[in-house]
Protein backbone atom coordinates (compact mmCIF):
# COMPACT_ATOMS: atom_id res chain seq x y z
CA UNK A 1 0.00 0.00 0.00
CA UNK A 2 1.36 3.09 -1.26
CA UNK A 3 1.57 5.66 1.95
CA UNK A 4 0.63 9.28 2.30
CA UNK A 5 3.81 10.56 3.31
CA UNK A 6 6.07 12.35 1.36
CA UNK A 7 9.50 13.29 2.08
CA UNK A 8 11.13 16.66 0.33
CA UNK A 9 14.52 16.96 0.76
CA UNK A 10 15.74 20.69 0.69
CA UNK A 11 12.34 21.88 2.29
CA UNK A 12 13.70 24.69 4.45
CA UNK A 13 13.51 27.09 1.69
CA UNK A 14 12.35 28.17 -1.76
CA UNK A 15 11.00 25.66 -4.66
CA UNK A 16 11.64 23.21 -1.71
CA UNK A 17 9.68 24.46 1.19
CA UNK A 18 6.58 25.61 -1.41
CA UNK A 19 6.35 21.78 -2.15
CA UNK A 20 6.64 20.70 1.60
CA UNK A 21 3.71 23.12 1.68
CA UNK A 22 1.84 22.21 -1.35
CA UNK A 23 2.00 18.12 -0.45
CA UNK A 24 0.81 19.07 3.24
CA UNK A 25 -2.22 20.69 1.76
CA UNK A 26 -2.63 17.71 -0.66
CA UNK A 27 -3.13 15.65 2.99
CA UNK A 28 0.43 14.14 2.73
CA UNK A 29 2.08 13.39 5.92
CA UNK A 30 5.38 15.75 5.07
CA UNK A 31 9.11 15.28 6.82
CA UNK A 32 11.49 16.77 4.89
CA UNK A 33 15.73 16.95 5.58
CA UNK A 34 17.80 20.00 4.87
CA UNK A 35 20.67 21.19 7.08
CA UNK A 36 18.61 24.09 8.45
CA UNK A 37 15.40 23.11 10.90
CA UNK A 38 12.59 24.22 7.61
CA UNK A 39 9.91 26.32 9.16
CA UNK A 40 7.02 25.01 11.37
CA UNK A 41 4.43 25.73 8.65
CA UNK A 42 6.42 23.59 5.84
CA UNK A 43 6.65 20.01 7.66
CA UNK A 44 5.48 17.66 10.13
CA UNK A 45 8.56 16.13 10.80
CA UNK A 46 12.20 16.79 9.88
CA UNK A 47 15.61 16.16 10.47
CA UNK A 48 18.77 18.77 10.39
CA UNK A 49 20.76 16.71 7.72
CA UNK A 50 23.47 17.67 5.12
CA UNK A 51 23.32 15.64 2.20
CA UNK A 52 26.82 15.44 1.83
CA UNK A 53 26.97 13.23 5.11
CA UNK A 54 27.00 9.54 4.10
CA UNK A 55 26.61 8.43 7.42
CA UNK A 56 23.61 11.02 8.68
CA UNK A 57 21.87 10.47 5.97
CA UNK A 58 22.42 6.42 6.51
CA UNK A 59 20.63 7.23 9.85
CA UNK A 60 18.06 10.16 9.25
CA UNK A 61 16.25 8.42 6.12
CA UNK A 62 15.58 5.13 7.62
CA UNK A 63 14.30 6.58 10.76
CA UNK A 64 11.92 8.85 8.67
CA UNK A 65 10.26 5.75 7.01
CA UNK A 66 10.48 3.72 10.21
CA UNK A 67 8.73 6.96 12.27
CA UNK A 68 5.97 7.73 9.83
CA UNK A 69 5.64 5.18 7.35
CA UNK A 70 8.13 3.99 3.97
CA UNK A 71 7.60 7.49 2.05
CA UNK A 72 4.63 6.86 -1.73
CA UNK A 73 7.05 10.44 -3.10
CA UNK A 74 10.14 11.52 -2.30
CA UNK A 75 11.34 15.00 -3.77
CA UNK A 76 14.85 15.44 -4.21
CA UNK A 77 15.85 19.95 -4.07
CA UNK A 78 18.71 20.39 -2.60
CA UNK A 79 21.02 22.54 -4.73
CA UNK A 80 24.15 24.05 -4.40
CA UNK A 81 24.81 27.23 -6.80
CA UNK A 82 28.80 27.56 -8.09
CA UNK A 83 28.80 29.78 -11.14
CA UNK A 84 31.46 32.15 -12.79
CA UNK A 85 34.53 31.56 -15.04
CA UNK A 86 35.07 28.05 -14.89
CA UNK A 87 38.84 28.34 -14.66
CA UNK A 88 38.41 30.37 -11.64
CA UNK A 89 36.23 27.56 -9.65
CA UNK A 90 38.24 25.77 -7.49
CA UNK A 91 37.89 21.68 -7.52
CA UNK A 92 36.47 21.74 -4.10
CA UNK A 93 33.34 23.81 -5.10
CA UNK A 94 33.19 22.27 -8.20
CA UNK A 95 32.92 18.65 -6.42
CA UNK A 96 30.46 20.37 -3.85
CA UNK A 97 27.57 20.96 -7.23
CA UNK A 98 28.08 17.36 -7.60
CA UNK A 99 28.16 15.82 -4.43
CA UNK A 100 24.64 18.27 -3.31
CA UNK A 101 23.34 17.61 -7.45
CA UNK A 102 24.49 13.91 -8.55
CA UNK A 103 25.71 11.89 -5.05
CA UNK A 104 23.24 13.08 -2.68
CA UNK A 105 20.58 12.16 -4.71
CA UNK A 106 22.25 8.96 -5.47
CA UNK A 107 22.45 8.38 -1.84
CA UNK A 108 18.66 9.00 -1.06
CA UNK A 109 17.69 6.59 -3.90
CA UNK A 110 19.82 4.15 -2.89
CA UNK A 111 18.18 4.23 0.37
CA UNK A 112 14.34 4.61 -0.42
CA UNK A 113 14.33 2.79 -4.00
CA UNK A 114 14.24 -0.30 -2.37
CA UNK A 115 11.93 -0.11 0.43
CA UNK A 116 9.37 2.11 -1.65
CA UNK A 117 9.79 -0.76 -4.24
CA UNK A 118 8.67 -3.18 -1.58
CA UNK A 119 6.06 -1.13 0.13
CA UNK A 120 3.29 -0.35 -2.65
CA UNK A 121 5.70 2.10 -4.70
CA UNK A 122 5.85 5.58 -5.25
CA UNK A 123 7.43 8.27 -7.13
CA UNK A 124 11.02 9.83 -6.72
CA UNK A 125 11.07 13.09 -8.29
CA UNK A 126 14.29 15.40 -8.38
CA UNK A 127 14.15 19.42 -8.99
CA UNK A 128 16.92 20.13 -11.59
CA UNK A 129 17.55 22.89 -13.87
CA UNK A 130 16.97 24.15 -17.69
CA UNK A 131 21.10 23.79 -16.97
CA UNK A 132 21.00 20.39 -16.90
CA UNK A 133 19.24 20.40 -20.76
CA UNK A 134 20.78 23.87 -22.22
CA UNK A 135 23.78 24.61 -20.42
CA UNK A 136 24.63 28.10 -19.99
CA UNK A 137 27.42 30.19 -20.23
CA UNK A 138 29.33 30.71 -16.90
CA UNK A 139 27.78 27.43 -15.07
CA UNK A 140 29.67 24.74 -16.29
CA UNK A 141 30.00 22.72 -12.74
CA UNK A 142 26.29 23.40 -11.89
CA UNK A 143 25.04 22.11 -15.19
CA UNK A 144 27.42 19.49 -15.87
CA UNK A 145 26.12 18.18 -12.60
CA UNK A 146 22.49 19.04 -13.25
CA UNK A 147 22.97 17.06 -16.16
CA UNK A 148 24.50 13.86 -14.71
CA UNK A 149 21.43 13.46 -12.23
CA UNK A 150 19.70 13.69 -15.71
CA UNK A 151 21.10 11.33 -17.40
CA UNK A 152 21.09 8.99 -14.16
CA UNK A 153 17.45 9.55 -13.98
CA UNK A 154 16.52 8.51 -17.06
CA UNK A 155 18.79 5.15 -17.05
CA UNK A 156 17.27 4.60 -13.54
CA UNK A 157 14.07 5.20 -14.87
CA UNK A 158 14.06 2.79 -18.03
CA UNK A 159 15.98 0.19 -15.89
CA UNK A 160 12.92 0.38 -13.36
CA UNK A 161 10.09 0.13 -16.06
CA UNK A 162 8.52 -3.11 -14.79
CA UNK A 163 8.46 -1.80 -11.18
CA UNK A 164 5.84 -0.20 -9.34
CA UNK A 165 8.54 3.00 -8.47
CA UNK A 166 8.32 6.37 -11.10
CA UNK A 167 11.91 8.40 -11.54
CA UNK A 168 10.59 11.85 -12.62
CA UNK A 169 12.60 15.28 -12.85
CA UNK A 170 11.49 18.80 -13.32
CA UNK A 171 13.52 21.51 -14.80
CA UNK A 172 12.86 25.27 -14.27
CA UNK A 173 14.52 28.32 -15.67
CA UNK A 174 15.61 31.31 -13.10
CA UNK A 175 13.16 31.42 -9.96
CA UNK A 176 13.08 34.32 -7.83
CA UNK A 177 14.47 32.14 -4.46
CA UNK A 178 17.51 34.06 -4.42
CA UNK A 179 19.03 30.84 -5.45
CA UNK A 180 21.83 32.46 -7.85
CA UNK A 181 22.15 35.56 -6.07
CA UNK A 182 23.43 33.49 -2.91
CA UNK A 183 25.54 32.00 -4.74
CA UNK A 184 29.51 31.53 -4.99
CA UNK A 185 29.93 33.87 -8.71
CA UNK A 186 33.79 33.09 -9.06
CA UNK A 187 36.17 35.38 -11.44
CA UNK A 188 32.99 37.58 -12.01
CA UNK A 189 30.63 39.96 -10.30
CA UNK A 190 26.99 38.88 -9.59
CA UNK A 191 24.96 39.16 -13.19
CA UNK A 192 21.64 40.34 -13.05
CA UNK A 193 19.64 37.15 -13.30
CA UNK A 194 15.61 37.83 -14.08
CA UNK A 195 13.64 35.31 -13.27
CA UNK A 196 11.32 33.07 -15.99
CA UNK A 197 8.32 34.35 -14.20
CA UNK A 198 7.33 31.03 -12.85
CA UNK A 199 7.05 30.88 -9.18
CA UNK A 200 8.17 28.42 -6.35
CA UNK A 201 4.32 27.50 -5.91
CA UNK A 202 4.20 26.90 -10.11
CA UNK A 203 6.70 24.59 -9.39
CA UNK A 204 5.28 22.74 -6.73
CA UNK A 205 1.55 22.25 -8.26
CA UNK A 206 3.73 20.86 -11.48
CA UNK A 207 5.36 18.42 -8.99
CA UNK A 208 1.55 17.37 -7.04
CA UNK A 209 0.24 16.89 -11.13
CA UNK A 210 3.20 14.82 -12.02
CA UNK A 211 2.87 12.48 -8.89
CA UNK A 212 -0.43 12.02 -9.67
CA UNK A 213 0.41 11.00 -12.91
CA UNK A 214 1.34 13.11 -16.23
CA UNK A 215 5.05 13.12 -17.87
CA UNK A 216 8.11 11.95 -16.55
CA UNK A 217 10.36 15.38 -17.35
CA UNK A 218 8.80 18.49 -17.40
CA UNK A 219 10.31 21.89 -18.70
CA UNK A 220 8.81 24.56 -16.99
CA UNK A 221 8.41 27.89 -18.34
CA UNK A 222 7.82 28.97 -21.98
CA UNK A 223 11.13 30.81 -22.78
CA UNK A 224 12.93 27.16 -21.39
CA UNK A 225 10.81 25.07 -23.41
CA UNK A 226 11.52 27.22 -26.69
CA UNK A 227 15.36 27.18 -25.43
CA UNK A 228 15.35 23.48 -25.60
CA UNK A 229 13.82 23.25 -28.37
CA UNK A 230 16.40 25.12 -30.23
CA UNK A 231 19.55 22.92 -28.19
CA UNK A 232 17.35 19.76 -29.55
CA UNK A 233 17.63 21.64 -33.24
CA UNK A 234 21.25 22.88 -33.22
CA UNK A 235 23.24 23.79 -30.27
CA UNK A 236 24.19 27.04 -32.34
CA UNK A 237 20.77 28.27 -31.68
CA UNK A 238 20.86 28.34 -28.08
CA UNK A 239 24.56 29.54 -28.17
CA UNK A 240 23.47 32.73 -30.22
CA UNK A 241 20.41 32.90 -27.95
CA UNK A 242 23.00 33.31 -25.22
CA UNK A 243 25.30 35.34 -26.89
CA UNK A 244 22.38 38.14 -27.49
CA UNK A 245 21.63 37.96 -23.66
CA UNK A 246 25.14 38.47 -21.87
N1 LIG B 1 16.15 29.34 -8.04
C1 LIG B 1 16.43 29.05 -9.30
O1 LIG B 1 16.62 29.95 -10.15
C2 LIG B 1 16.50 27.62 -9.73
C3 LIG B 1 16.36 27.34 -11.10
C4 LIG B 1 16.43 26.02 -11.55
C5 LIG B 1 16.64 25.01 -10.62
N2 LIG B 1 16.79 25.32 -9.30
C6 LIG B 1 17.04 24.21 -8.41
O2 LIG B 1 16.00 24.17 -7.45
C7 LIG B 1 16.48 23.61 -6.25
C8 LIG B 1 16.01 24.48 -5.09
O3 LIG B 1 16.57 25.78 -5.25
P1 LIG B 1 15.91 27.08 -4.58
O4 LIG B 1 15.88 28.12 -5.62
O5 LIG B 1 14.67 26.72 -3.86
O6 LIG B 1 17.08 27.49 -3.56
P2 LIG B 1 17.16 27.47 -1.96
O7 LIG B 1 16.07 28.31 -1.39
O8 LIG B 1 18.57 27.83 -1.62
O9 LIG B 1 16.87 25.96 -1.60
C9 LIG B 1 17.86 24.98 -1.56
C10 LIG B 1 17.42 23.92 -0.59
O10 LIG B 1 18.37 22.85 -0.64
C11 LIG B 1 18.80 22.57 0.68
N3 LIG B 1 20.18 22.13 0.67
C12 LIG B 1 21.22 22.69 -0.02
N4 LIG B 1 22.35 22.01 0.21
C13 LIG B 1 22.01 21.01 1.07
C14 LIG B 1 22.75 19.99 1.69
N5 LIG B 1 24.07 19.85 1.48
N6 LIG B 1 22.10 19.12 2.50
C15 LIG B 1 20.78 19.25 2.72
N7 LIG B 1 20.02 20.20 2.16
C16 LIG B 1 20.63 21.08 1.35
C17 LIG B 1 18.68 23.92 1.42
O11 LIG B 1 18.54 23.72 2.80
P3 LIG B 1 19.66 24.06 3.89
O12 LIG B 1 20.41 25.26 3.42
O13 LIG B 1 18.86 24.28 5.13
O14 LIG B 1 20.49 22.83 3.97
C18 LIG B 1 17.37 24.45 0.84
O15 LIG B 1 16.29 23.90 1.53
C19 LIG B 1 18.00 23.51 -6.39
O16 LIG B 1 18.35 22.19 -6.67
C20 LIG B 1 18.31 24.39 -7.58
O17 LIG B 1 19.44 23.93 -8.29
C21 LIG B 1 16.71 26.60 -8.83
Amino acid sequence: MKTRHALVIGASSGIGRSIAQRLKREGFFVSGISRRMPPPDTVDAAQCCDVLDAERMADALPQLAHAHGVPGVVVYTAGYPVMGCTLSIPEKEARQAFETHFWGLDRVVKAMLPIMKSHGGGTILAVLSIASVCPPPFEAYYAASKAAASAYLRSLSREMRRENVRLKWIAPGYVDTGFLERGNWFGMPIPQVRGSGVTPEQIAAAVVRMIHGGPEFKILGWKERLLAMGERLSPSLSKLWFSLKR
